[in-house]
């Protein structure tokens, strides 16, 4: 399938003959185009074929999806509100002021209560490409405004959820990707974090850690030794195949330095010399037998980098799933091929934790996808004695390392979702009392899931963010930089609002995009 229009030819371009068009044409199409001059001229940016390519095959796909869901699987079609209200969990809301003083909407960070009270409703079939904003800094993979192909089902239980979502890729995949296989495989929250050290493993290569604590066990490093006195303390590793080759002392230097800096952790980097031996100060401190233990452990061989870290599990697991990462972009960066750009390995996470401790707060829990999760049956009595031990029926797909799609089997008894919301999350239940009475008044089992279709669509086409599968986007700092919005409003107009501006001092202000 060819997605390139004939519209979209250079000499089309120069028709328009006004002399700022053609400099900024020349300027995003023959020098290195800048992400600002690309946002500030969209509309010319988008007539670049790879933009036509991409918005064209987006629209391709949700076609096809709307097709599958509501033409072949009896799916019914909803708009949910956008002017909504805050509630507990979840992302950080934006307001919207109103007329009446004090009193603000939100804009809803996804439809999840509304599809719940589809349910109730009897639309046990719902779907929708609901539009979702939340207040979070940007990154490649995030924007504040992005869509989801959101999904809810009366009657189901999480193998029939992931086994719909399996044949609506299937289904909408396009052709000139090659094809994919369903089902898709699956891994334990636990599996991914122990062998990847995240929960949305990015698959497509191994260098998967190893625990080496037995190597160390008579080991009389300082860090080491008091790393394993701690609760939970273990060392762990990473090997980096062929890493001497590539990965300059410099590029090591940096990942220590990340290591200390953002984690708070010591790494020792240990190259494998021709002959086996390791040109590191660990190796002084360590037998022989404990040298060919690692060595084993780490499955190393000659010219191969190990990286060690030492302390408590999760600290360990988190950065050496980042120093994984890193390290293969650096080795891209040398231009070692190690991920093929043209597979697509897609993978269920599931067992998730129902709660995990909070960041900020680590005696406190947060649900680990959201409050209206269910959890796994046989782990239930626990919610009463050792909520941190329930497992949730939550259930996230990853595609070449980023979560594409997030779901749940939700809760369909009012007690124990108020039991949830008040005594383990500690949240005001009377801000969900309308999902809760809802509830109360005879819900059918549901359960769901939401696909970030930004998130797809850039993957497929291999775009670096999903900016470059959005028609306007908004830059990092959630500007937009060719309208300039969000833009000022006068004394005038924020009257009926109630609201005044209280300005910053000159050195507060941030006028970065
Ligand atoms: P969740 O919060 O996991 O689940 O979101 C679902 C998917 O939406 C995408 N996504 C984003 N894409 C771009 N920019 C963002 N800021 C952003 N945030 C999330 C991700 C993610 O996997 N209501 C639940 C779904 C459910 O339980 O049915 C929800 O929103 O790809």
């Amino acid at each position: 399938m060819n997605f390139i229009p004939d519209g979209c030819s250079f000499h089309y371009l120069f028709e328009d003959k006004t002399s700022l068009i053609c400099l900024i044409i020349i300027l995003m199409f023959t020098l290195k185009k800048s992400e600002v001059l690309r946002m500030q001229y969209r509309y010319l940016d988008l007539r670049s074929p790879r933009m036509q390519y991409n918005l064209r095959l987006r629209s391709q796909m949700v076609m096809k999806m709307r097709v599958y869901l509501c033409s072949l699987h009896g799916f019914v079609d909803v708009e949910t509100p956008t002017l909504f209200k805050r509630t507990p969990g979840g992302a950080k809301e934006f307001v919207v002021p109103t007329g009446d003083p004090g009193k603000f909407y939100s804009l809803p960070q996804s439809p999840q209560q509304f599809k719940q009270l589809l349910m109730v409703a009897g639309i046990d079939r719902y779907f929708q490409l609901a539009r979702c904003y939340r207040d979070e800094g940007s990154k490649p993979d995030r924007q504040p405004e992005f869509t989801q192909v959101d999904i809810e089902i009366s009657f189901v239980d999480q193998a029939g959820v992931m086994s719909l979502i399996e044949g609506l890729i299937h289904y909408s995949w396009p052709e000139d990707k090659g094809p994919i296989n369903v089902p898709f495989p699956s891994m334990t929250y636990e599996e991914a974090m122990r062998d990847y050290g995240v929960d949305k493993p990015d698959t497509r290569f191994g260098m998967k850690l190893v625990d080496v604590t037995t190597a160390f066990q008579t080991t009389q490093i300082e860090f080491i030794k008091d790393a394993l006195l701690k609760p939970g303390g273990c060392i762990q590793a990473i090997c980096i195949p062929e890493g001497t080759n590539h990965l300059k002392c410099k590029d090591l230097e940096f990942l220590k330095q990340t290591a200390k800096t953002q984690y708070g952790q010591e790494v020792s980097v240990a190259p494998v010399r021709a002959d086996g031996s390791l040109k590191s100060p660990l190796s002084r401190l360590l037998s022989d037998t404990a040298k060919q233990q690692l060595l084993q452990m780490a499955h190393a061989n000659a010219g191969d980098l190990i990286f060690i870290t030492a302390g408590p599990l999760e600290n360990v697991r988190l950065l050496l799933g980042k120093l994984r990462l890193q390290c293969v972009e650096l080795l891209e960066c040398y231009g070692v091929p190690v991920r093929d750009p043209s597979v697509f390995h897609f993978l269920w996470v599931v067992d998730f934790p129902l709660f995990l401790p909070k960041e900020d707060d680590p005696e406190m829990l947060e649900s680990a996808h959201h409050p209206f999760t269910a959890p796994v049956p046989e782990d239930a009595h626990l919610l009463y004695t050792q909520p941190h031990k329930v497992r949730g029926q939550h259930y996230d797909l990853v595609l070449n390392g980023c979560e594409i799609g997030g779901g749940s089997i939700r809760i369909h008894n009012a007690s124990q979702q108020l039991y949830i919301l008040d005594t383990i999350l500690k949240e005001d239940p009377s801000l969900l009392s309308h999902l809760l009475e809802a509830l109360d008044s005879g819900a059918p089992p549901h359960g769901g899931i939401a696909l970030g279709l930004d998130r797809l669509v850039s993957i497929i086409v291999g775009a670096p963010s999903i900016r470059d599968v959005i028609a306007f986007p908004k830059s990092f700092r959630g500007h937009d930089i060719m309208s300039h919005a969000p833009d000022f409003v006068s004394e005038e107009d924020l009257k009926p609002y109630h609201i005044s501006v209280v300005w910053p001092s000159a050195g507060q202000q941030d006028n970065s995009m």
